[in-house]
């Protein structure tokens, strides 16, 4: 089941409709500091990366669009990335719009990802790691059952800059308390 649906959202596949909302999201500030996709330059760098996103035929990434059930739009986008089918663990990651945020978006993508990597791809563990300077990542790691692990110094090269940050790791396990 590669739809998921939460109490306000529809967590599908990508798709190229969305590139307008891509487009926006790629070369939001925050999500360039914190979680950079690569330069989108143009609607069509935006639909490649969709495309990119929408092929889980490697079996190392499971990606999706989050759309707002009450208006139709891409709000975020997030992703289980480095599956490892041999340890079965994996990463996750994740971007919300800047006119969607602090509304729970990023709380309920996380957490649907999360159970359905346990419940449909049988994984062990899943892991979230931010910069120990982005406070807004932290907590939705705190909110959706992620629990800190610790932290990987030096594990951050922050985009164009030069600078080098640390990582907090945390790591939600099958029987850890989701939201
Ligand atoms: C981090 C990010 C994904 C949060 O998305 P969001 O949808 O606004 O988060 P939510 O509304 O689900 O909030 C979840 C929790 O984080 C808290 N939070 C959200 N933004 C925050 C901020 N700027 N500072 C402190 N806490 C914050 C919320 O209050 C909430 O906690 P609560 O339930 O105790 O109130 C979003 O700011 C973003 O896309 N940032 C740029 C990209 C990025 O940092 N990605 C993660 C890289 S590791």
């Amino acid at each position: 089941m590669e739809r998921l649906e939460t109490r306000d959202l529809v967590i599908r596949p990508p798709a190229v409709e969305d590139a307008p909302r891509a487009y926006e999201l790629m070369n939001d500030p925050a999500v360039r500091l914190w979680n950079p996709t690569g330069p989108c330059p143009d609607l069509e760098a935006a639909e490649k990366w969709l495309r990119a996103g929408a092929d889980w035929s490697e079996g190392n990434h499971a990606t999706w669009s989050a759309i707002d059930r009450a208006s139709g739009l891409m709000v975020g986008n997030v992703s289980l990335f480095a599956i490892d089918t041999d340890d079965l663990v994996a990463k996750i990651g994740y971007r919300v719009h800047a006119d969607a945020r602090g509304r729970g978006v990023a709380r309920q993508m996380v957490d649907a990802v999360t159970r359905w990597a346990f419940e449909s791809r049988d994984l062990m563990r899943v892991q979230l790691e931010h910069s120990v300077h982005n406070e807004a990542s932290c907590r939705v790691a705190a909110v959706t059952g992620f629990v800190l692990e610790g932290t990987a110094r030096s594990a951050y090269a922050v985009p164009d800059s030069g600078d080098r940050e640390d990582c907090h790791i945390h790591g939600r396990l099958p029987g850890d308390p989701g939201l």
